[in-house]
């Protein structure tokens, strides 16, 4: 487009949320920077669930012509700001953590701003990812949502994974997931498989992993279960029972928002176990029926995480960063920003694992 600048320039090219089932790639005027901000170029921007949410209108901070840029896990390289933050400097490669707690609350007292009341979200309820550029505000970069990767750590795209990777560390640190627990992962789409190889790394003997799809139940071998069953056909208590001699599993997570899952966890637990419900049930029908007399007499411990906070995000970078967890694999699919309104119902394809968006092409594309 002639005269179109990208940094500090005319407009930046974005997919904007206009209603239900409206996204459009339009060029949206450049913001200008206040004092502290910082504008990081979109390297690789994530597609999950929560943006199909949107897009489906069915999230609750998208309203119908708010006219909003999507994308809350993104990677890019900070590329201007009136004055640099301490440790960073143009060109440095960062993942945006995208949550911004108050600070002044009881909850970002206690570091857990994933549970502030007026949390702010990069994506959410601010302008996000899906974009050449994202500004980031200067109230989260002084709390450090910027944070640096080192450019040799493997895969730049793998690493919009960290936003992910930080609520699945969260719900499994709730529930000390740790060395010689057998594991049952309920659901194998992309949050179900990065808890199957968390729970790897951290030491889990034994992940079984529940998934109907034959193409996630393969991805998630890949990701480190031993076990995989197909709760339809497979008889998944035959399956945990054969697995782990009769005792159960030590730890159940729920990945997927299924209410039959939820049930199985408290029978599969064994003795003492450990039960987290990460994955949420529709609001139209939030509840289950809950064999809580095995929560009783198995001395069950039930817990549940949302989301992620800062902490989380920088130990999760950390482990992608050093190479602890290797999620290049998961990336099956990187599109364009004119691509992302068409791509985003394949989101929902059992055969699809990750899909990534590199702004970049639609920048190369309007040379
Ligand atoms: N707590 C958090 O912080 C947090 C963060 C992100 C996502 N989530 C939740 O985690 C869940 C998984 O996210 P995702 O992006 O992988 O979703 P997804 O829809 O891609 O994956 C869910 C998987 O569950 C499978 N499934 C369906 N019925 C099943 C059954 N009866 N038993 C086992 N598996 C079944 C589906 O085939 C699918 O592969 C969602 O509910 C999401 O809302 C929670
Ligand atoms: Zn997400
Ligand atoms: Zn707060």
């Amino acid at each position: 487009m002639a005269g179109r600048r990208t940094v500090g320039g005319l407009t930046v090219r974005a997919i904007v949320y206009r209603g239900p089932r409206d996204l459009a790639v339009t060029d949206v005027p450049d913001r200008p920077l206040r004092p502290g901000d910082v504008r990081v170029s979109v390297v690789t921007a994530g597609v999950c669930g929560t943006d199909v949410r949107i897009y489906e209108g069915e999230h609750s901070a998208y309203a119908n012509g708010i006219g909003r840029v999507p994308g809350h896990e993104i990677v890019g390289r900070v590329a201007q700001a009136d004055t640099m933050p301490p440790g960073l400097a143009r060109g440095d490669l960062v993942f945006i953590a995208p949550n911004i707690g108050c600070g002044l609350c009881g909850q970002c007292a206690r570091g857990n701003e994933n549970l502030c009341a007026t949390t702010e979200g990069i994506g959410i309820t601010l302008d996000g990812g899906f974009a050449e550029h994202v500004v980031v505000p200067a109230r989260a970069v002084t709390r450090g949502n910027l944070i640096r990767l080192d450019d040799a750590s493997s895969g730049t795209d793998a690493a919009v994974l960290i936003e992910p990777l930080a609520c699945v560390l969260r719900g499994q640190d709730k529930i000390n997931v740790g060395s010689g627990d057998t594991v049952l992962v309920g659901g194998g789409g992309p949050v179900g498989l990065l808890h199957i190889a968390l729970a790897r790394v951290r030491g889990a003997s034994l992940v079984i992993c529940s998934e109907p799809s034959p193409e996630r139940r393969a991805a998630a071998r890949t990701a480190g279960a031993a076990v995989v069953v197909d709760p339809g056909s497979g008889d998944l208590d035959a399956a945990v029972a054969e697995a782990t001699d009769g005792a159960g599993v030590d730890v159940v997570i729920t990945a997927a928002p299924v209410h039959a899952l939820q049930t199985a966890a408290v029978r599969l637990a064994a003795p003492t176990g450990r039960v987290l419900f990460f994955g949420g049930l529709p609001r139209s029908r939030p509840t289950v029926e809950l064999d809580t007399n095995a929560i009783h007499y198995k001395e069950l411990t039930v817990a549940g995480t949302t989301a992620s906070t800062l902490d989380d995000c920088r130990r999760a970078a950390e482990l992608v960063g050093h190479g602890r967890i290797e999620l290049d694999w998961m990336i099956s699919d990187r599109i364009g920003l004119p691509d992302l309104p068409q791509a985003i119902a394949k989101v929902r394809d059992a055969a699809t694992l990750k899909v990534v968006v590199k702004p970049s092409t639609a920048k190369e594309a309007a040379r």
